[in-house]
């Protein structure tokens, strides 16, 4: 929507790859990961140019190279623990 009304490009952000609200993380809770079909019809539909991962990355640091080798049923929940958890 925004890339339409500005013509500026756009990025997408917000439980990418997972089901749960964000702010939940902070309460302690994780959440499960969920399939990317609708995101990627809609970056295929150029409504934004690029897709921010937040809590996905935290959670596995290869995230962008299973979803890049098609691997996705190796992709990971997301567990609040993994904000104590550095690469
Ligand atoms: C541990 C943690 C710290 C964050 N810190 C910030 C921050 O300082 N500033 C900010 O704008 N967003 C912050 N966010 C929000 C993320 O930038 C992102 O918008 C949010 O996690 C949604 O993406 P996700 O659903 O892929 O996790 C934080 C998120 C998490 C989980």
């Amino acid at each position: 929507m925004g890339k339409k009304i500005t013509g500026q490009p756009t990025i997408t952000v917000g439980s990418v790859g997972l089901n749960g609200d964000f702010l939940n993380a902070f309460a302690g809770q994780g959440t499960e990961k969920t399939d990317l079909t609708e995101l990627i019809r809609r970056l295929d539909n150029e409504e934004f140019d690029l897709v921010a991962v937040g809590r996905a990355i935290l959670q596995d640091h290869q995230w962008v190279q299973k979803i890049k080798d098609g691997n996705t049923e190796a992709l990971l929940d997301f567990s609040a623990e993994s904000m104590g958890v550095l690469f």
